[in-house]
């Protein structure tokens, strides 16, 4: 039984009987109205009643169905659906259709955000335990005489110290990858010149890579080439590379930094490139090596003091200039990244 249509049914009659009575008493005096107007008002009943039934039924039916899937976060399929009838009714439908759909992007898209927090908090808990365990070792071991023992107490205390700079670079690279995240920090673009970018970290990592003797070369670089890019952040990324492909490479390898562009497609494009003659990254890597924490060899990235975010912080960036990021490599042979930058030439005219 449909109750609405009951109800409009049977508030007609009354309607419709009271009308015929007050005619009937007007125009016919009284005897054979009161015969007429019952059979009228029951006609008036099935007519109203079975209208209704055949407009509403289906659709209210459909609406509760849908609002009881939504209720239950029972997500239909969206194969479109037709709104033959073109009334208010059918106006519900078509919102609740769109409305269905947007709750439940939504509610992927907060799934999807729920699974990466818990993720990276386990993530997180699990880079940050190695350096605290190692240093609360290093501490009791001291505390419980080796303090006194000058073989190792520096060595000890050297080694404390090794952890706590791993904690802060940790720090520091999680607080750039939430700020962007974020979008605390913004992407400005402006015309760079890339050359001195380029040799200004050359030169601040020079240091590192002589103490690991790798040799830093800077192919040439056209000193006039401008590209709009942001500034701090193209440097970070070449740090982050650089220091990578010092890491990652072997006593007396080469790394070397240059750039090219592609005429065919009218030079709009700069390509940079850090290519390295180290260890090499697996195949079966490559693909997930931009992923927070992630490392091909924990135990040797962990020595140098790798937190396992510059490369997903490079990524970050790159994408944040729209910019594409490239990866080859061959085991034992050597790493090359590159990514694209706008040239700014082109655009100034
Ligand atoms: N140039 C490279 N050569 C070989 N392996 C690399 C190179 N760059 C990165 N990798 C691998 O990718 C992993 C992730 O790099 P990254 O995000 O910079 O973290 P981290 O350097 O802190 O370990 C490294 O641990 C290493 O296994
Ligand atoms: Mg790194």
């Amino acid at each position: 039984m449909l109750r609405v249509a009951l109800r409009v049914a049977l508030l007609t009659c009354a309607i419709v009987l009271v009308l015929i009575l007050i005619l009937g008493f007007l125009f016919f005096g009284d005897q054979p109205v009161l015969g007429i107007s019952l059979v009228t008002t029951v006609l008036v009943f099935f007519a109203v009643y079975t209208t209704m039934v055949l407009l509403l039924k289906k659709r209210l039916t459909r609406i509760l169905e849908e609002l009881d899937d939504l209720n239950q976060k029972r997500f239909f399929d969206h194969e479109p659906r037709e709104y033959p009838d073109d009334d208010e009714i059918d106006d519900i439908l078509r919102r609740l259709d769109e409305t269905s759909f947007t709750i439940e992007k939504e509610f992927y898209r907060l799934k999807r955000m729920e699974n990466y927090r818990k993720d990276f908090i386990g993530d997180l808990s699990h880079e940050l335990k190695t350096p605290i365990f190692a240093i609360q070792g290093f501490v009791e071991t001291l505390i419980n005489g080796a303090l006194e023992d000058p073989e190792v107490n520096r060595e000890f205390l050297k080694k404390a110290m090794r952890n706590v700079s791993r904690l802060i670079s940790l720090t520091n690279n999680l607080m750039e990858i939430a700020k962007l995240e974020t979008g605390e920090l913004k992407t400005t673009l402006s015309e760079i010149p890339l050359k001195s970018v380029i040799l200004e970290v050359v030169e601040n990592l020079q240091f590192k890579a002589e103490h690991e003797q790798v040799q830093l070369i800077v192919d040439d670089v056209d000193s006039d080439l401008m590209v709009l890019a942001d500034r701090n952040q193209i440097r970070q990324v070449l740090i982050n590379l650089i220091e990578n492909a010092i890491k990652y490479n072997k006593p007396g390898g080469t790394v070397h930094i240059g750039t090219f562009m592609t005429p065919q497609q009218g030079n709009k494009k700069v390509t940079v490139y850090v290519r390295d003659t180290g260890i090499g990254i697996e195949a079966k890597h490559i693909p997930r090596i931009t992923e927070r924490f992630y490392r091909t060899d924990k135990s040797r990235a962990r020595d140098k003091g790798g937190t396992g975010l510059g490369l997903a912080i490079v990524k970050h960036i790159i994408e944040a200039h729209n910019e594409q990021l490239h990866i080859e490599s061959e085991s034992n042979k050597g790493t090359t990244f590159s990514f694209t930058l706008q040239n700014a030439a082109l655009i100034s005219g």
